[in-house]
């Protein structure tokens, strides 16, 4: 079976103190460090300590800059400062800097190798590991990518006292969905929880032992990997809708999934795999973080468009990851057009 090379995982109190040994130890021609705005003003200070010679790329924040326009600008920023293969690309940034530039290393001169230092909760639990790396195409969501697995992964959490409380929660939609195909225990302690903040390190660890275990059997997403998109069929197709239609207002990837995630629950319920009591609970835990996103009749057909390019399907089939209970899975269960309308028409009559 193909496997991706591992990367090492600095993490706990020492990480940096690692990562510095490690860029010490190694002989790059040249260290670039890729970034935006937000994470050169709030996260590069720290990396400028401790990292020595080095230069930077700064790009625009933003899902919509998660484009192939935005990898010509920094192919063209590494030709003309005549990178060579030797170098190390840095990525320090959330999970749209994680997977622009685990895609520009993966291809620029064939490859050079690169390290992913995740600012944002979902990119510590989730964007970083496994090695999806790509951009969206006329707004279809990482239609263009290739799998890669960086050298190391450098888990900060103190990067999170940085990020706005919205996207910390868009983490937490990460999180849940880890815990609700792989550890029932950890989602009871999740929907137990009063104080998040205090407990973040150690969901991040579990999320990254869960998400590690699933991608170690499964690199190239051919069986259990297709696990991780459990709401991402739906939500995928929301964040979608919300970028190309909503441009002004996208909703984030993360609320996308949070809906994503009751809305194929509930398809796990109809189909008799999931209990009511077990729906009645994710949906609660999720709508304790999240509102409620206001998703009109008018706009199903659309959204089921997306859902129909959705890069999981086969064969023309829509394949979604349904729950066997909370805590397991079914991957390749094929769903019809009716179900996922019931779903969202389940979603939208909730009380937030
Ligand atoms: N490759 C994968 O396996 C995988 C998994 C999950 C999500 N993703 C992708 O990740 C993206 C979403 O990730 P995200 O939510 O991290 O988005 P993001 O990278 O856009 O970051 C969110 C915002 O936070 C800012 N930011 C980052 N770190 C900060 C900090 N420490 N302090 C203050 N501001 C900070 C960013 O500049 C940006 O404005 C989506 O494109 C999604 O498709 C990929």
């Amino acid at each position: 079976m193909k496997t991706l090379s591992k990367p090492i995982i600095f993490s706990g109190h020492n990480s940096l103190n690692d990562f510095k040994h490690y860029i010490a130890s190694s002989n790059y021609s040249s260290l670039i460090i890729l970034l935006d705005e937000n994470t050169q003003k709030y996260c590069f200070p720290v990396l400028k300590e401790i990292i020595g010679s080095h230069a930077i790329i700064s790009i625009k924040s933003g899902e919509e800059h998660k484009t192939i326009g935005t990898c010509i600008e920094i192919w063209k920023k590494l030709s003309d400062a005549n990178i060579d293969r030797k170098a190390l690309l840095i990525n320090l940034g959330g999970g749209v800097l994680c997977d622009i530039g685990g895609f520009i290393a993966a291809s620029y001169q064939r490859g050079i190798d690169f390290i992913h230092i995740p600012t944002t909760l979902i990119s510590m639990c989730d964007a970083a590991i496994g090695g999806k790396t790509g951009v969206n195409l006329d707004g279809l969501k990482n239609q263009i990518g290739v799998f890669k697995n960086p050298n190391a992964i450098v888990i900060l959490p103190d990067f999170l006292k940085t990020l706005p409380e919205n996207h910390i929660f868009s983490g937490l939609a990460e999180i849940i969905k880890h815990s609700l195909i792989g550890d029932k225990r950890f989602f009871n302690e999740l929907s137990e929880c009063q104080d998040y903040k205090k407990n973040i390190e150690k969901f991040i660890a579990k999320s990254i032992k869960i998400k590690t275990r699933i991608v170690n059997l499964d690199a190239y997403e051919k069986g259990i990997r297709k696990s991780l998109n459990f709401g991402h069929s739906i939500g995928h197709a929301l964040e979608s809708f919300f970028l190309v239609n909503h441009s002004k207002n996208p909703i984030s990837h993360g609320e996308a999934i949070a809906v994503g995630m009751i809305a194929e629950s509930w398809i796990s319920y109809k189909r008799k795999l999931l209990p009511e009591s077990e729906l009645d609970q994710i949906t609660a835990l999720i709508l304790k973080h999240f509102s409620k996103i206001e998703i009109h009749k008018k706009d199903h057909e659309k959204i089921i468009e997306y859902i129909q390019k959705d890069k999981k399907n086969e064969h023309k089939k829509k394949l979604f990851t349904l729950l066997d209970g909370i805590g397991q899975f079914r991957v390749n269960e094929i769903i019809n057009k009716e179900e996922i309308i019931q779903s969202l028409e389940y979603y939208a009559k909730l009380e937030s």
